[in-house]
């Protein structure tokens, strides 16, 4: 069996390395992303492994049928950007990392709030000016609040176990309900309960498609005056204009954005000396009411070494015996 793994970036490799001598396979590292070109690399390979954030061109997948190569393993948990209609077209199976470190991402997400709730950004501006003096910046204490999780799967369950740790009260709402969770008598009827009673609310939920958000101008309106918004799950499920102008207006109180619903071709790059090209990131970033990072709740060496080695396993499963457990209904 010869794999290849495309966009490996440098932490990526001594994992795959070390998994390709552990299991006497061979695996070509490319640093290039998968795209109708460089997919002709593939050629004499039985399986590709991915991660990108670009959309996955519908091209590639003719190609590789073409070259005879019947399964993708993405190393990441997300397949918004994957074309399900060009890999069913092609008989081609595709499978993720469906949960590489929910505790990496549980973890930044209260990081995150914590540095908003003391004011930590301005604070640190203030005082790599010389200033250091405590107004305007004065914090509120976690312990006191109610944290509304959206979306209790294995992140949202981390999220709940480390507030309830640091003594929040925590509410909950998701379609299908946990059974420990509802024990513990957390969820709530509706989104719009969920939103009018959490002084923060955490998104932990997949992308609803193009123009469906879940924070927005309408729903700000049902939040409680000073909530807090954080989302380290997919930038589509803000209008981010929405937000912003609520905490510029004073009705929220501010925001953690780990994901951008336009971080495709920013996040992840060095733009340093080009124009961002983005008025309302910009205004964003320069906001102390917002923690703003590029995308990295999932950047630790635990969940990176699981992506690169999990995909690897599932690809090998799927070669061997034509399934696995992390193959992904494309009928969905
Ligand atoms: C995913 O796994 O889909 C993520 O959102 C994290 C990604 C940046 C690797």
């Amino acid at each position: 069996m010869k794999l290849i793994d495309y966009g490996v970036r440098e932490d990526e490799k001594e994992y795959i390395q070390e998994w390709s001598k552990e299991n006497e396979i061979e695996v070509k590292i490319v640093s290039d992303l998968l795209t109708p070109e460089t997919v002709q690399m593939a050629k004499g390979y039985d399986g590709i492994v991915a991660y990108q954030q670009l959309p996955y061109d519908e091209k590639i997948f003719d190609t590789m049928n073409e070259l005879g190569i019947h399964v993708i393993s993405l190393r990441n948990v997300g397949v918004d950007n994957v074309p399900f209609k060009a890999l069913k077209k092609n008989k081609i199976r595709l499978t993720n990392v469906p949960s590489y470190s929910p505790e990496a991402i549980a973890e930044y997400s209260v990081t995150g709030l914590m540095a908003l709730l003391r004011n930590l950004k301005h604070m640190i501006r203030k005082v790599d000016n010389y200033d250091f003096r405590w107004e305007p910046d004065i914090g509120r204490e976690l312990n006191q609040l109610t944290v509304g999780i959206a979306g209790t799967g294995r992140i949202g369950q981390a999220a709940i176990k480390i507030y309830q740790g640091f003594g929040a009260k925590v509410i909950a709402f998701d379609k299908f309900h946990n059974p420990e969770l509802e024990k513990q008598g957390l969820y709530v009827d509706s989104l719009d309960t969920l939103l009018s009673q959490a002084d923060v609310v955490s998104l932990h939920i997949p992308s609803l498609g193009k123009g469906h958000t879940v924070i927005n101008r309408q729903s700000i309106s049902e939040m409680k005056d000073n909530a807090i918004v954080i989302n380290t799950a997919r930038g589509d499920l803000i209008n981010t204009k929405d937000l912003y102008d609520a905490v510029i207006e004073g009705k929220l109180y501010g925001a953690v954005l780990d994901v951008y619903e336009n971080e495709v071709g920013i996040f992840n790059s060095d733009l340093s000396s080009k124009d961002l090209g983005d008025e309302l990131l910009d205004k964003v970033i320069q906001s102390p009411r917002f923690i703003l990072t590029p995308h990295i709740a999932f950047y630790t060496t635990k969940a990176v070494k699981n992506m690169a080695t999990v995909s690897l396993n599932s690809m090998v499963a799927e070669l061997q015996t034509g399934s696995s457990e992390n193959e992904i209904n494309l009928e969905k």
